[in-house]
C-alpha cells in the first residue's frame, strides 16, 4: 500500500466538484427555451413535486483576489435598482409560462452571488417582496443568504428574518492577517463575530462559514489559528474549501506567487489538520469539505444518509427543481440544466427583450441520468449501486487502483468509499464519469482534486 504522502501525488489531478453531472464542460445537448419551460410544467404537475429558487446578485464592492465566482466589482450602488427589477421580469416570465409555480409550495429560497448584502434594506425588501409575494411557502421553508461580514447590516439581516429567512452564511475564508492582506480581503475577527452574534440574536437557526485551505501563506500554524477562532464562535456548519486555482479563468489569482501557494501534500496537511481539529470541536464531517454541529439539519440528514447535493453544494431537502434567476444562474430539472447568459450587460438585454436570458443548457440523456444518480449518491452517501450497469466491468477496473490503496471497496454490486478514501470521493466518482472518459477536453477546464 502507498505511503499517505505517495497517495495525494498520485491522486491529485484536476477532476470536477459534482455539483452536478454531466459537469459544466461536458454540456451538450442544449435545450430550446420552449423545451427547458416544458420541463418544467411537466415536473411541476407531478404530484408531491418541490421546488427551490436560487438568486444571483453578481455586485462586490471590491475584488478578493482569490475569488472564483461570478462577480462584478463596482461601487455604484444604482445598479441595485434595475438589477431587481429585471429579477423580478424574469420571475414573473417563469410564472406566466409555467403557472403552477404559483401554486406548489417553495421549499427553498436562496441568496447568492457576489454579494447579496450589497442590496440596501430597501432593495432586498423590494426583492422578496415581489420574489415571495402570493407564493405558498413550504412547511419546512429554509430561506438561506451568503453575507460578506465586512458589507453586511444588523438591519439587512432583519429585513430577511422578517421575510422567514433562517440561513446565513459567512464569507470568512480565513482569519490571518497576512493571508487576508494577500487575497485583498481585509475582515477583522469582531466583523464576523459581530455578524455571528446579531444573526443568531435575530432567530437565525443555521450560521455558516466559509473557510479555504490552500491560500498563500497558509501553514500549519495560520490554520490551527483559523479553526481556534472558528470554533470561538461555533457556527452550525462550515465549508471548508480546497482553493480553487483556475488563473486561466480568473486572472485576479495570478497575483499570487507560485512559492506563495501550499500545493500537494503541503496544502493536505492544511486540510487534515482543520479536519482533525474540528472533529476534536465536536463538528461531524457530512461530506466533501463540509462539517456540521450535530444539532443541525445538514449533519441530522447526513445521518439519515438523506443528504442532498445541487448547484448551490450539499442540502438537506431534495427538490425536483432549483430555478435560478440572475446572470450567470443555473437552474435544473429531472430532465436538463439551463444557465443564464453570464456577461451582465448582454444578461440584462435579453431579460428586457423577452424576461428569459438563456446561455446554455444540457438535455440529460438516459445514461446521463443513471451516472448523476450514481456520482449523487457517492457524493451524498459514499456508497454506490452498480446493478444492472452495462459499464460495470470497466467501472470495477478503474476503482482497482483505489481499492488496492485501500480508499474504496468494490462489495458485489456495491462500491463505496473507505474513510481513508475520503479525501478522495472525487477521484472515485471520476470512474464513474462516462464523459469524461468518453472525450477528454484539449483545454484545462478543472481545478486540482486536492
Ligand atoms: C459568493 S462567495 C460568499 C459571499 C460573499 N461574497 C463573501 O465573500 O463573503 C462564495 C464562497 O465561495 C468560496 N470561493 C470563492 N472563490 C473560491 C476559490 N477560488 N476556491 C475556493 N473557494 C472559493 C469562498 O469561500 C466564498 O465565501
Ligand atoms: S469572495 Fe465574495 S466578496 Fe470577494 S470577490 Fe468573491 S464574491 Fe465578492
Amino acid at each position: 500500500m502507498s505511503t499517505p504522502s505517495a497517495l495525494f501525488k498520485k491522486y491529485d489531478i484536476p477532476a470536477p466538484r459534482y455539483t452536478s453531472y454531466p459537469t459544466v464542460p461536458y454540456w451538450s445537448e442544449t435545450p430550446t427555451l420552449e423545451a427547458w419551460l416544458e420541463s418544467l410544467r411537466q415536473t411541476l404537475q407531478e404530484p408531491g413535486s418541490k421546488w427551490s429558487m436560487y438568486i444571483h446578485i453578481p455586485f462586490c464592492e471590491t475584488l478578493c483576489t482569490f475569488c472564483g465566482c461570478n462577480t462584478t466589482i463596482t461601487k455604484n450602488h444604482k445598479l441595485e435598482n434595475p438589477y431587481v427589477a429585471r429579477l423580478l421580469k424574469e420571475k414573473d416570465a417563469y410564472f406566466k409560462a409555467a403557472p403552477d409555480f404559483q401554486s406548489r409550495p417553495l421549499s427553498q429560497l436562496h441568496l447568492g452571488g457576489g454579494t447579496p448584502t450589497f442590496l440596501s434594506e430597501e432593495h432586498l425588501r423590494a426583492l422578496l417582496q415581489g420574489l415571495l409575494g402570493g407564493l405558498v411557502k413550504d412547511e419546512h421553508f429554509e430561506g438561506s443568504i451568503e453575507v460578506d461580514p465586512r458589507r453586511t447590516r444588523v438591519t439587512q439581516l432583519e429585513v430577511l428574518r422578517e421575510f422567514g429567512f433562517n440561513r446565513v452564511s459567512l464569507g470568512v475564508q480565513d482569519f490571518d492577517p497576512e493571508v487576508q492582506r494577500l487575497i485583498h480581503r481585509e475582515q477583522s475577527f469582531e466583523q464576523t463575530k459581530l455578524i455571528t452574534d446579531e444573526a443568531r440574536r435575530l432567530g437565525f437557526t443555521s450560521v455558516n462559514f466559509d473557510l479555504i485551505y490552500g491560500l498563500p501563506k497558509q501553514n500549519l500554524t495560520t490554520i490551527s489559528h483559523m479553526i481556534e477562532k472558528t470554533a470561538q464562535l461555533r457556527p452550525d456548519r462550515i465549508a471548508l474549501y480546497s482553493f480553487a486555482l483556475v488563473p486561466w479563468i480568473k486572472p485576479g489569482q495570478r497575483l499570487f506567487k507560485d512559492e506563495d501557494l501550499p500545493k500537494g501534500e503541503e496544502k493536505r496537511e492544511l486540510y487534515e489538520k482543520a479536519r482533525e481539529m474540528l472533529l476534536a470541536e465536536g463538528y461531524l464531517d457530512i461530506g466533501m469539505d463540509h462539517f456540521a454541529l450535530p444539532s443541525d439539519e445538514l449533519a441530522k440528514s447526513s445521518q439519515r444518509k438523506a443528504l442532498h447535493r445541487n448547484f448551490m453544494g450539499y442540502t438537506d431537502q431534495r427538490t425536483d427543481i432549483l430555478l435560478g434567476l440572475g446572470v450567470s444562474a443555473i437552474s435544473e430539472s429531472p430532465h436538463m440544466f439551463f444557465q443564464n447568459e453570464k456577461i451582465l450587460p448582454k444578461f440584462e438585454s435579453l431579460i428586457d427583450q423577452t424576461g428569459f436570458a438563456p446561455f446554455r443548457g444540457h438535455v440529460l440523456s438516459k445514461e446521463d441520468r443513471h451516472v448523476r444518480k450514481q456520482i449523487l449518491e457517492l457524493m451524498t452517501r459514499g456508497e454506490t449501486s452498480l446493478q444492472g450497469d452495462k459499464d460495470q466491468g470497466v467501472i470495477v477496473e478503474r476503482v482497482q487502483e483505489m481499492v488496492k490503496d485501500g480508499l474504496a471497496r468494490v462489495d458485489g454490486d456495491k462500491v463505496e468509499i473507505l474513510p481513508e478514501g475520503r479525501p478522495f470521493l472525487r477521484n472515485l466518482c471520476l470512474a464513474f464519469d462516462r464523459r469524461f472518459f468518453s472525450s477528454q477536453p484539449e483545454t484545462r477546464i478543472f481545478s486540482s482534486s486536492i
